[in-house]
């Protein structure tokens, strides 16, 4: 089987950092392209300098790092939580490395890259979607293009853990407040794509009893462990868990093994009112069989989740 064409669009804090790893651990299965930034959990140009350190500590700085939005769609940029930290990967200390972002826009870039591709690309965005949006509002034709953007965001509609609309505001997931605009925009753009939202993300944690699994993990552990639990401050004072959320991750971890994640066709779009206290806010429409947007409604083995997350990152450091 050859490897998919992957392009990782992320707000690089530590899940879209693991996430990349990820990708990188499973050359079998992945071919990533690019990476291209958006402003998110840290501003863009830290966002894009962290995607270069995840690049660098898995060995390949042959990938290039393009950067993107550096504020929202349509809105001025709002203040987010920090919740990765001033440094965006949970005071995790890594050395920049000596590669530079590329000089062209992503936004540029993406749209070249799938006109000229002799094939669908797959892209997963992990932040905010102001690139994804930019791209389908200049050339809508791309749609076509997208094999699938498999998107962590939103709040993702009633679980077995609750319906759980938010993090950053009771009614928004951090991804979709900081842009609600670029949400509201690709989830109604008609392009293929699974949302992965709160309600299943929050069924994902890196609890103590799992760091033994990362930590051992030589000769990173400790620094992935770090960065794994980035937001966990944020995550036990919001929600009272014991242990950091693991989000991100499950995009990459939904393309090797979909069987683990069971989704519905819903129309989806966003609350997108600056004046509302649900600004961002995830609006589940009715099911459709043939509508383009998946909404993951569940992960029904969260154990075999983590296996493939550390499995990918042991790959990488074995390698
Ligand atoms: O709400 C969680 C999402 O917001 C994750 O993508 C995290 O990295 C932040 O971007
Ligand atoms: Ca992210």
């Amino acid at each position: 089987m050859t490897a998919r064409t992957l392009i990782h669009d992320g707000d690089h804090g530590g899940d879209d950092f693991i996430t990349t790893l990820m990708i990188l651990g499973r050359p079998d299965l992945f071919d990533l392209r690019a990476i291209t930034s958006n402003f998110g959990n840290v501003p863009l140009d830290l966002a894009a300098d962290n995607a270069l350190r995840a690049l660098a500590l898995g060995g390949r700085t042959d990938i290039p790092v393009y950067k993107g939005a550096e504020k929202p769609f349509r809105t001025p940029l709002k203040g987010g939580d920090d919740a990765h930290g001033e440094n965006g990967i949970g005071g995790a200390v890594l050395p920049l490395p000596a590669i530079k972002p590329q000089e062209r826009h992503a936004v540029d870039v993406l749209i070249e890259t799938l006109e000229n591709a002799p094939a669908p690309i797959t892209i997963c965005p992990t932040g905010p979607l102001t690139n994804m949006a930019r791209v389908l509002e200049r050339a809508p034709h791309l749609k076509s293009k997208i094999e699938k953007l498999i998107i962590m965001g939103g709040g993702g509609g009633p679980g077995i853990k609750g319906h759980i609309k938010g993090n950053i505001t009771k009614f928004a997931e951090f991804n979709f407040y900081m842009d609600p605009d670029a949400a509201d925009y690709v989830l109604k753009s008609g392009v293929n794509l699974v949302l992965h939202g709160l309600s299943t993300t929050h069924q994902l944690l890196y609890a103590p009893d799992k760091h033994h699994r990362i930590t051992s993990i030589a000769p990173h552990g400790e620094t992935l462990s770090t960065i794994m639990r980035a937001a966990e401050h944020l995550d036990q004072k919001n929600f009272g868990e014991n242990g950091a959320y693991i989000h991100d991750e499950n995009t990459v971890c939904y393309l090797a093994h979909p069987e683990l994640y069971d989704t519905k066709r819903v129309h989806l779009s966003v609350n997108t009112d600056p004046a509302s206290p649900e600004v961002g806010n995830l609006i589940i429409g009715d099911e459709d069989p043939h509508a383009p947007t998946e909404l993951v409604t569940n992960l029904n083995n969260p154990d075999a989740a983590f296996d493939f997350i550390a499995d990918c990152l042991q790959r990488l450091f074995r390698s």
